[in-house]
C-alpha cells in the first residue's frame, strides 16, 4: 500500500546541507519535510570518517546559517565537536528528519514533483508530492575505487574505501597501501603509520601539500588580493614549511593551490604529519598501480611490494543519477553534479533545488541553503499573491 504525502518543500538527505535548507526554510515559516535513507542525520560524519578527522578549515568557515559556534569552540573542530554542533542546530530550528528514508526516485509532471521513497527497515514505499524539491544528498554521495587489474580477481588482502577506515588499531605490523594524496589518504596514511603499520601511499598526480595555517592565512588574504597573488604567498609559506618535497615524490601542480581548487575541484592537502613520515622514510610514496596479483601489486614504474591491506582514498561520486532519472530542470550532469554552464549550481527549473553540489564546502552549503530559501520564499509570496492574500 502506498500512501501519499502533500508536502511544500521535499528535502533529500539530513547532512549540513539539508539541515540548513529546512533551518532557513523553518524561519521563514515555509513548511518542509526532510527524508534521509540512513537513520541518523550527518551520517557522512557519523558513520562514513575516520576517527581522528577534524575540520580543515577554520570554524568562521564551517558554521551554518544563523547558529554560530559556541563561543570557546576552538579554531578548528574535532568530528564529534562538529557532530555535536549539527545535532543542536536541527534541535534549535526543530528539525525532525524524516528517517530510513530512501529516495528511489523522482520526477515532476503536471506542476508538481512526485517522489517514491522507501523505508529502508520495512521496505514499504511511501510517496511525497511536492511543490520544490531540494536535492541535498551530497558531493560524497558513495565512495569510489578504480578498476585495477587483479584487484578483484587476484588480490589476497583485505581493501575498503576511505569511507569505511575508522583508525589504524587492526592494521599494526601490516604492510597496507593507501591510494590517493587527498586529505583522506595523507591523513589516513599518516594514522596508519602513528598505528605502527608499514604504509606506502600512491601518489599519481602533482598534489598542493600545505597546513591548516597557511589555508587559513590564504583565505583570509583572499578578502583583500586576487586569486593569483594570494596563491604565489601560500606557496611560498609552504615551501618555507616543507622544504622541497619533489625528491620524496610530492611535486607540486603549476597552477597554485586556491586557483587549482576553483578550476578542477580538487582542495589542497592539509598536512597533518605525513609529511614528516614521508620526509623520515616511514612512509614510502609509490606512483600509480599498474597491476596486482595475490598480494603482490606492481606499479607503473617497475617497483612491486607485498601488501595485505589496501585503504582507496580516492575520493567520491555524486549518487543523484541514482534516483533523479528524468532531470527536467537539465540542472544535473550525467556525474551527478551541476552542470558547470549553470552559474546559480543551486537552482534548477520546476521548483529542483540543488544545496551542497558547489564544491565549496561547508561555506558554500550555508550560501545555497540561504539562496534557495529566499528564492522559494519569493515564488511562494508570488502565487499566493496571484491569489491577492500575500
Ligand atoms: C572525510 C571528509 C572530510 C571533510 N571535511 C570538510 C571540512 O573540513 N570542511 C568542509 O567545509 N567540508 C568538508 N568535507 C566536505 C563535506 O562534503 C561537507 O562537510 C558536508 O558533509 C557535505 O554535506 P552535505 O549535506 O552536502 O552532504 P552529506 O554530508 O553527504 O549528506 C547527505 C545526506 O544525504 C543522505 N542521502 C543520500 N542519498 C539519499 C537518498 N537517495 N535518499 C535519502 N537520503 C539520501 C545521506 O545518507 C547523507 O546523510 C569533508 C568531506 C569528507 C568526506
Ligand atoms: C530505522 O531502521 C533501523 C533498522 O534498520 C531501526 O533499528 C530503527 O529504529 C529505524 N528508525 C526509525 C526512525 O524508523
Amino acid at each position: 500500500m502506498e500512501k501519499e504525502i502533500e508536502v511544500l518543500v521535499l528535502i533529500i538527505g539530513a547532512g549540513p546541507a539539508g539541515l540548513a535548507t529546512s533551518a532557513c526554510l523553518n524561519r521563514l515559516n515555509i513548511p518542509n519535510i526532510v527524508v534521509e535513507r540512513e537513520d541518523c542525520s550527518a551520517s557522512l560524519w557519523k558513520r562514513r570518517s575516520y576517527d581522528r578527522l577534524n575540520l580543515h578549515l577554520a570554524k568562521q568557515f564551517c558554521q551554518l546559517p544563523h547558529m554560530p559556534f559556541p563561543p570557546n569552540t576552538p579554531t578548528f573542530v574535532s568530528k564529534v565537536g562538529f557532530i555535536s554542533y549539527l545535532d543542536g542546530y536541527a534541535t534549535h530550528f526543530n528539525i525532525s528528519p524524516r528517517y530510513n528514508q530512501s529516495v528511489k526516485s523522482a520526477y515532476f509532471d503536471g506542476g508538481q514533483w512526485t517522489v517514491e521513497v522507501e523505508n529502508a527497515e520495512t521496505g514499504s514505499r511511501e510517496v511525497y508530492s511536492a511543490r520544490f524539491v531540494v536535492a541535498a544528498t551530497g558531493e560524497n554521495g558513495h565512495g569510489v575505487i578504480p578498476e585495477i587489474p587483479g584487484l578483484v580477481e587476484s588480490f589476497e588482502g583485505e581493501y575498503m574505501h576511505s569511507s569505511e577506515y575508522k583508525n589504524g588499531e587492526k592494521f599494526a605490523g601490516k604492510n597496507v597501501l593507501v591510494v590517493g594524496s587527498g586529505n583522506s589518504g595523507m591523513e589516513i596514511a599518516y594514522d596508519l603509520s602513528t598505528w605502527n603499520a608499514k604504509v606506502s601511499i600512491v601518489v599519481r598526480s602533482p598534489v598542493h601539500v600545505v597546513t591548516r595555517g597557511i589555508v587559513w592565512i590564504g583565505m583570509w588574504l583572499l578578502k583583500f588580493f586576487p586569486v593569483k597573488l594570494v596563491d604565489r604567498w601560500c606557496v611560498l609559506l609552504a615551501e618555507l614549511r616543507f622544504g622541497s618535497l619533489s625528491r620524496y615524490g610530492l611535486v607540486r601542480p603549476k597552477i597554485g593551490p586556491f586557483m587549482n581548487k576553483i578550476i578542477t575541484g580538487r582542495s589542497p592537502t592539509i598536512d597533518v604529519g605525513c609529511v614528516g613520515e614521508i620526509k623520515s622514510g616511514k612512509i614510502q610514496v609509490v606512483p600509480s598501480i599498474k597491476r596486482i596479483e595475490g598480494k603482490r601489486v606492481v606499479f607503473v614504474d617497475g617497483r612491486t611490494r607485498i601488501v595485505d591491506s589496501i585503504v582507496f582514498a580516492t575520493g567520491y561520486k555524486s549518487s543523484i543519477s541514482k534516483w533523479l532519472q528524468v532531470d527536467n530542470g537539465n540542472l544535473f550532469s550525467e556525474s551527478g553534479m551541476p552542470k558547470s554552464e549553470f552559474s546559480d549550481h543551486w537552482k534548477g527549473k520546476n521548483g529542483l533545488y540543488s544545496a551542497g553540489f558547489g564544491r565549496q564546502g561547508l561555506a558554500g552549503i550555508s550560501r545555497d541553503a540561504q539562496n534557495i530559501a529566499r528564492d522559494i520564499e519569493s515564488l511562494v509570496c508570488l502565487r499566493s499573491m496571484n491569489k491577492l492574500s500575500c
